[in-house]
């Protein structure tokens, strides 16, 4: 059995101005000690792809349809005391400047205890000595559990906030843009570290970006989201050297490329479309260099074009040879 199986799931927010299919059919699994890299412009789905899992949603957010399989119970299915019961113990998020989150006048080690003790009848110095433990994980010194966060440099509250993540031995761990904050270097540590404590404890790991460049080394799988869908799946490889979809191709050519006088990256043309207002047919094909009439009308469904490799695209096979 998957760790944990996402089959169909459509979350929407119902706001005044209409409904927004923020996660509209998206499929993906995850196996024990796997990392999956989810990336894609801004707006497309990521961070509801994530709180949907962990149900923490904000009340306008809803699951409207599908499954969250962890370990073959269904989170959607659960109530939010049994959500409450399992959320940090089963799934838990670190977030993008989530190291800002830390309370200045506290001891970053008392803060982290406390968190324990919210979910755990343990004592005090039994949570400090935990804590203690974490912060090795997360290699910083243990005695450092004394310092007030001003006290920290940005990389070591964030490798903080990731002790605390990992603090009621979760099963999956969801980076939603743990390292955008942080310098290059910082980053490339942090990324690391996710990386090998996923390996150690045997953890689902999802890692959540806008740059695809830094899924490379730290992914085993990556999913490509556009307009609330996962237009591509497939292993790192497969996504980098056998890509399926103009979208994931044109994510690529992004990456500047210090071989060539340009080091701009290209970006892309034209606008995401506006989930309010969905066109029949494939979203991205406003913004496709080879669409047709076919994708004017026609959503495409998701093929599998290669082992574990699915794209959704009506020209995929013309991608996959180099168009
Ligand atoms: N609380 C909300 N109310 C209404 N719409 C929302 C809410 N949160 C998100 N959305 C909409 O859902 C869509 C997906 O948002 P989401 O935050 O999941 O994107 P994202 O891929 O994480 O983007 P980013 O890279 O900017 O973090 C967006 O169109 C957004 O406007
Ligand atoms: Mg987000």
């Amino acid at each position: 059995m998957a760790l944990l199986e996402v089959k169909h799931l459509k979350t929407y927010f119902d706001t005044l101005k209409g409904q927004y299919k923020a996660v509209d059919d998206v499929n993906f699994d995850l196996e024990y000690g796997e990392a999956l890299g989810l990336v894609g412009e801004s707006g497309c789905g990521k961070t509801t792809c994530a709180l949907s899992i962990a149900r923490l949603l904000p009340k306008e957010g809803k699951i409207y349809g599908g499954k969250i399989l962890l370990e073959g119970t269904d989170m959607v299915q659960l109530s939010d005391d049994q959500i409450r019961e399992k959320r940090w113990k089963d799934v838990s998020i670190v977030f993008q400047g989530a190291m800002n989150a830390l309370n200045p006048v506290m001891k970053v080690g008392d803060q982290i205890a406390e968190a324990i003790m919210l979910h755990e009848k343990i004592k005090k110095e039994d949570a400090l000595r935990r804590t203690e433990r974490l912060f090795e994980l997360v290699e910083m010194p243990a005695d450092r559990i004394r310092n007030y966060p001003h006290e920290f440099s940005g990389g070591m509250k964030q490798r903080a906030m990731i002790a605390m993540a990992l603090a009621c031995n979760p099963k999956i761990i969801i980076g939603d843009e743990p390292t955008t904050a942080l310098d290059v270097m910082v980053q490339a540590q942090i990324l690391n570290l996710l990386e090998k404590l996923r390996r150690e404890l045997n953890m689902g790991l999802i890692l959540i970006t806008h740059d695809l460049s830094i899924l490379g080394e730290t992914c085993d799988k990556i999913a490509v989201m556009y307009a609330g869908k996962i237009v591509e799946i497939g292993m790192v490889e497969d996504i980098f050297e056998r890509t399926a979809h103009p979208y994931t191709k044109r994510l690529i050519s992004c990456f500047p490329n210090i071989s060539k006088d340009k080091v701009i990256p290209a970006g892309i043309e034209g606008i995401p479309q506006n989930m309010l207002e969905p066109q029949p047919g494939c979203s991205f094909y406003p913004r496709c260099h080879l669409a047709t009439d076919l994708c004017k009308t026609e959503v495409p469904t998701s093929i599998e074009v290669g082992k574990k490799h699915f794209s959704a695209c009506h020209r995929a096979s013309e991608v996959l040879n180099g168009r």
